[in-house]
C-alpha cells in the first residue's frame, strides 16, 4: 500500500488486516478484512493522527508509506491520539522509543492509558480541552471530546480550514480497502453498498452499546460543516459525507426504537421438530410484506446476527427446550444481544420440548431486563401437529399487527 493524498498536504496511511482467520477485538470474524487508517499532515510541524496496531508488519508499512513524502518517524512533531484502543495505538510504545520529541495530544482520560498500554509517561502528553484549537502552519486542528465513541477517552480532530473530520472509529466500517479506491467516489456502486452494510455490522459489533453517546456526539458535531470524513477504518467520505452521517444517526436512534419494519429470525433445532415450523413463520411474515432475515445457531456467526437484530424492529426466536432450559447456543445469542443493548424490540418465541418444558421460563428470566416487548410464544411437545401450526399462524398474525403498528 502507498501513501495517498487526501487534501493539500494531508495524507492517508493505511494497512489492511486480510488474514481471514483473524478475529477483530478477539471476537469478530472479518472475512472481508478491515483497514486501519492513520493520517499525516506535512507542515512546518509534522502531525500524525492515530497510529496502527503492532501486528504483522503494520508499523513498518506505516513507516514505508511515510517515506513516500520523505518523512520518517523522527520527523513527527505532533502525535494526535484520538483513541487508545490498541488497533490504533499498538505501535505507540515503539513509536515513542524511536521518537522522543513528539508531543502527544489526547484527552485527559487517555493520559493514564498512554502509560498503561504503552509505557509512555504523562509528561509527553498534552490533555486537550473540549474545542481546543491547535495551529500548525496553515492547518487549524480542533479537538472534540466524544466519549464512548468508542471508549470513554475517545476524541475526534477537526481541521477547520478544510473542514475535515478525523473521526477515528466513528463512521468506520469493516472491509479491506483497495489502494486505488480509497474515497467514496472511487468505489463502484456495489462496493459502496458493501461498505454501507459493513458499516452497520461494524456499528452493531463495536459501537452499538454506546448509542446514546453517539447521539450526543452527533449533536455536538452538528454545528460543524464537514466536507470530508476521514475515519480510522474504511473508506474516506468526501463526495457525500452525509450518507454515512445519516446512517450513523439512524443506527444510533435504533437504541430508542423502533428500528426498521423487518424481523430477524434466529432458530435452533435438535431433531427437526422446531425446524418444522420455520418455513411457516417465514412465509407468514412475508405474506404480511415484512422482510425477514434468518439465522441458524449454532452455525451463523453472532456478529452478523447482531447487525441484523440491531436494524430489525422485530425478533423471533425458535429454539427447543434443552435440559429444562433454552437450547444453550441460543442462550448465548440472547445474552450477547443484551450485552450489546439490543433493545426496544417486538419479540416472539416458538419451540418444541420433549419430556418437559423449561425453555420459555428460562427465556423469560434471562430477558427480564431486555427492554423487549414479548408479545407471545408457542410451545408444543414433540412434533408439531396441524393444530399447532394453525395456532402458531394465528399468533404470528397478531404479532405482525403489533409490529406494523409499532413501526408505522
Ligand atoms: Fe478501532 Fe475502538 O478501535
Amino acid at each position: 500500500m502507498h501513501i495517498k493524498p487526501v487534501v493539500d498536504d494531508i495524507y492517508r496511511l493505511s494497512v489492511n488486516i486480510e488474514d481471514t482467520n483473524y478475529l477483530f477485538e478477539g471476537i469478530w470474524p472479518i472475512p472481508h478484512g478491515i483497514s486501519i487508517n492513520g493520517y499525516l499532515i506535512k507542515a512546518e510541524k509534522n502531525v500524525l493522527i492515530d497510529l496502527t496496531q503492532d501486528i504483522f508488519s503494520f508499523p513498518q508499512e506505516f513507516v514505508q508509506q511515510m517515506g513516500g513524502v520523505a518523512l520518517d518517524i523522527e520527523d513527527i512533531d505532533i502525535l494526535v491520539v484520538n483513541h487508545m484502543e490498541p488497533d490504533h495505538s499498538g505501535w505507540l510504545r515503539e513509536f515513542c522509543k524511536r521518537n522522543s520529541k513528539a508531543v502527544i495530544y489526547c484527552t485527559k482520560k487517555a493520559v493514564p492509558l498512554l502509560n498503561a498500554f504503552a509505557g509512555v509517561p504523562a509528561e509527553r502528553a498534552i490533555a486537550i480541552s473540549d474545542g481546543m484549537i491547535l495551529e500548525v502552519g496553515d492547518y487549524q486542528l480542533q479537538f472534540f471530546d466524544t466519549p464512548n465513541i468508542h471508549w470513554p477517552e475517545t476524541m475526534m480532530t477537526y481541521e477547520r480550514k478544510r473542514k475535515i473530520l478525523f473521526s477515528c472509529d466513528a463512521f468506520g466500517s469493516y472491509g479491506s480497502i483497495d489502494e486505488n479506491a480509497i474515497f467514496d467516489d472511487q468505489v463502484s456502486s456495489e462496493k459502496h453498498a458493501f461498505f454501507e452494510q459493513e458499516a452497520l455490522r461494524y456499528y452493531a459489533n463495536i459501537v452499538a452499546t454506546f448509542s446514546p453517546f453517539v447521539l450526543k456526539g452527533l449533536e455536538k458535531l452538528s454545528g460543524l460543516e464537514v466536507k470530508v470524513i476521514c475515519p480510522s477504518h474504511g473508506i474516506i467520505w468526501r463526495e457525500n459525507p452525509a450518507v454515512i452521517i445519516n446512517h450513523y444517526q439512524r443506527y444510533a436512534e435504533y437504541c430508542k426504537g423502533p428500528a426498521e419494519r423487518e424481523v430477524t429470525v434466529v432458530w435452533s433445532s435438535m431433531y427437526g421438530n422446531t425446524k418444522q415450523v420455520l418455513n411457516l413463520v417465514i412465509e407468514t411474515l412475508r405474506k404480511r410484506d415484512i422482510p425477514v432475515h434468518v439465522f441458524q445457531v449454532p452455525g451463523d456467526e453472532i456478529g452478523y446476527i447482531l447487525a441484523s437484530a440491531w436494524k430489525s424492529a422485530g425478533l423471533i426466536f425458535g429454539m427447543p427446550t434443552y435440559e429444562y432450559k433454552m437450547f444453550p447456543p441460543m442462550a448465548h445469542v440472547i445474552d450477547e444481544l443484551q450485552v450489546k443493548k439490543v433493545t426496544n424490540k417486538k419479540v416472539f418465541r416458538f419451540g418444541s420440548y420433549g419430556w418437559s418444558g423449561g425453555a420459555q421460563k428460562d427465556f423469560e428470566n434471562k430477558t427480564e431486563k431486555s427492554g423487549w416487548d414479548k408479545l407471545g410464544y408457542y410451545e408444543w411437545q414433540g412434533a408439531p401437529t396441524d393444530q399447532d401450526k394453525a395456532a402458531i399462524q394465528q399468533e404470528l398474525h397478531t404479532y405482525c399487527d403489533a409490529l406494523i403498528e409499532f413501526t408505522s
